[in-house]
């Protein structure tokens, strides 16, 4: 115990509230489900039996996703500040901020530009949250429509490549960083 304090500073030692962390891990295998179904589903075709059930959890899932990232921001600004771990350089400190920024910036934006898109659609069957009719955001116009299609699209992708940056860091400090960093106990 004592050695253990002695190798760690404090701030290594903090750790995310419960709901923070609950929220996290939650999040994560949604975001990895709702993208292979999504990789799945498009282009769409609708000779195949499952392709509008598929658009309706797909929808479904950003759409509780959206949920979960409100209650975790909630979280965020009611809860202490984590700072940084203390073993980083000071770009590591800089780059993990602007990556973590960023990426609620998407988990934000991301399900905003899917709404948008499925509400603007004139044929579609707007949008439901599990079999719940959810109101149109905007009336149906292809140019809204085309413009939410490409949002939506890069800012999923863009979501996707900075979880990967995310992991490879968070998997790099804590396997190969000395002494070994204890970043993945701040967030289980
Ligand atoms: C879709 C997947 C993921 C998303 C969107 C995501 C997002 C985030 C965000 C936004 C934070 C910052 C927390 C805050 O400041 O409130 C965070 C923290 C963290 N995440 Fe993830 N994460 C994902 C998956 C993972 C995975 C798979 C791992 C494990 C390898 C992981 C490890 C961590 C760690 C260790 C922290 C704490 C970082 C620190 O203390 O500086 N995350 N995550
Ligand atoms: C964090 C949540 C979400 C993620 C990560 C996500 C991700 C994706 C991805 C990767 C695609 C495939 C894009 C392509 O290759 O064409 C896609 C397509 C789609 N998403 Fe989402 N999405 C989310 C939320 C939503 C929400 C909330 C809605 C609507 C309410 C939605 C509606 C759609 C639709 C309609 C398509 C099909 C586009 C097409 O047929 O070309 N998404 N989504």
């Amino acid at each position: 115990m004592i050695r253990e304090a002695q190798a760690y500073p404090a701030e290594d030692c903090a750790a995310y509230s419960s709901t923070i962390k609950i929220v996290h891990w939650i999040m994560a295998v949604l975001i990895v489900i709702n993208i292979g179904i999504a990789s799945y589903m498009t282009p769409f075709d609708d000779s195949r039996a499952e392709t509008e059930a598929l658009y309706v959890i797909h929808k479904s899932i950003g759409l509780l996703l959206f949920g979960l990232v409100i209650v975790r921001l909630w979280a965020k600004t009611t809860s202490e500040r984590v700072e940084s771990l203390a073993s980083l350089k000071k770009w590591e400190a800089s780059a993990s901020h602007i990556t973590h920024l960023s990426l609620y910036v998407l988990l934000v934006a991301v399900p905003i530009f899917g709404y948008v898109q499925s509400s603007s659609y004139a044929y579609g069957g707007g949008v439901s949250l599990f079999g719940l009719q959810m109101p149109e955001l905007v009336p149906d116009d292809i140019v809204i429509f085309e413009l939410s299609a490409k949002l939506h699209r890069s800012s999923a992708y863009s979501l996707l490549v900075l979880v990967f940056l995310h992991v490879s860091a968070a998997l790099k400090h804590q396997l190969f960083d000395e002494p070994k960093s204890k970043i993945l106990g701040r967030i289980t």
